[in-house]
């Protein structure tokens, strides 16, 4: 074979395997979370979302995806009690995020702050037990105070000092909302945490772990992520519900709404999924507390839309796998929380980042640094012009 052929072989190899996104393509082993999206079940390690949701808290869940085991109860003490000593953020940094124009995303303000961490913490120890311990505790610790401080600076309020003794959820929503949530606020607030908390490799998390295969500092992975999980096909979903809701109005315009999608071939937000061909896991809980929150404190004339929505696009798409996704209940639950939509995507991140910080620990253990290779489409042994005769 000469040279030639043995080239074009190679190029013929790597079009055949090409898929554009990767799509499909198994890029790392891992034993964090499992999606079976033709049954409709998500696990993390091992573990059915559906008792996470019933039985454990956030920070629980956190410990079980970073350190692949459930706390035993004096491991889970001491880890609550670090993280809740951890959640105040430097005055540099508050001093920093004063400086953010107030109508800049969320998101991008999150992002800054998670660098920012490394600017103060970075030591890039690896292979130290206590710095990687250290450096989840930070993250999980800070992101609600820093989405929680921006929003409050940018309506030009002070920042809220984290209470000690409010747990996560409880916590967030307290510095959020300047008053103390109900105790049932704060634990429907923690089970969507849960749910967020892990997804497998989806764009967000294949880019914390490209950013932690180059052996760089644990901020710089989660800003990298936050950054991916900013764009509008992967976070922020939810936000375009509620215009959807708000934009059909009425129970009676539903059929007519989703007969137009269908027609036009318009994506209806908040429903299907790459993965799940069936209603999503999370869906089926979140639904279930919406439902319980609306029965208690009065329903919603969104919430009372999103069932009718839910039954007509099932009719018409439920053939296709067109179910709703994590998104359609979940902005609405925010909503009655008082979160602003455009928070939805930064709190997806504070819940996140568990999943992230768990894939970083495990590409750490076995790390090689993700160098896929290209099919080169442009040209070979151009002569350089003169820049006067172009
Ligand atoms: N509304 C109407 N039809 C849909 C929808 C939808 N939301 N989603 C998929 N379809 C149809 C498509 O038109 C297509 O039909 P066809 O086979 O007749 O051409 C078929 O279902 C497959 O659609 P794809 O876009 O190829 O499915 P894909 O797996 O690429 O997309 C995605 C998944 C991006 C989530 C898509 O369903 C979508 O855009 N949904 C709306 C946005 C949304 O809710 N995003 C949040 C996802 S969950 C998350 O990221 C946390």
């Amino acid at each position: 074979m000469t040279a030639g052929d043995s080239a074009t072989l190679q190029n013929d190899m790597q079009d055949a395997c090409f898929r554009p996104g990767l799509e499909g393509i198994p890029a790392v082993q891992s034993n964090i979370g499992h999606v079976d999206g033709q049954n409709g079940r998500l696990e993390y390690r091992g573990i059915p979302i559906e008792e996470l949701a019933d039985k454990s808290t956030f920070l629980e869940t956190c410990y079980l995806l970073i350190w692949g085991k459930l706390p035993t109860q004096s491991e889970l003490d001491a880890f609550k009690f670090e993280v809740n000593n951890h959640r105040r953020l430097k005055y540099r940094i508050r001093d920093m995020m004063k400086c953010f124009p107030a109508n800049g995303h969320p998101m991008d303000a999150l992002q800054s702050c998670a660098a920012a961490l490394g600017l103060f913490y970075s030591r890039r120890a690896l292979d130290d037990p206590e710095y990687i311990r250290a450096a989840v505790v930070r993250l999980l610790a800070k992101m609600p105070t820093m989405v929680a401080t921006f929003n409050l600076m940018r309506k030009g309020h002070d920042w809220v000092m984290p209470r000690d003794d409010l747990g996560y959820a409880g916590n967030f929503l307290y510095m959020l909302n300047e008053k103390e949530p109900s105790a049932e606020a704060a634990h429907i607030f923690d089970v969507c945490l849960i749910l967020h908390a892990e997804h497998t490799i989806n764009a967000s998390t294949f880019s914390a772990r490209v950013t932690a295969s180059t052996l760089t500092d644990p901020y710089g992975v989660i800003a990298s992520a936050v950054g991916t999980l900013a764009g509008p096909l992967h976070g922020g979903a939810n936000e375009e519900v509620l215009e959807m809701l708000e934009h059909i109005g009425t129970a009676d315009r539903v059929a007519a709404y989703v007969d137009d999608c269908v027609t036009n071939r318009k994506k209806i937000m908040g429903f299907g999924h790459r993965v799940y061909k069936v209603k999503d896991p999370r869906a089926v809980i979140l639904q279930k507390l919406a439902k319980e929150m609306f029965e208690k404190q009065g329903g919603t004339p969104h919430y009372e839309l999103a069932l009718k929505l839910e039954t007509a696009v099932e009719e018409r798409l439920g053939h296709k796998g067109i179910y709703p996704n994590v998104d359609f209940y979940s902005g609405l639950v925010y909503q009655h929380l008082g979160i602003p939509s455009d928070l939805f995507t930064p709190i997806f991140a504070m819940a996140r980042v568990a999943g992230w910080l768990a894939h970083w620990k495990e590409q750490l253990g076995e790390n090689r640094i993700f160098r896929p290779t290209q099919i080169y489409t442009g040209e070979h042994g151009l002569p350089y012009e003169e820049i006067a005769k172009r």
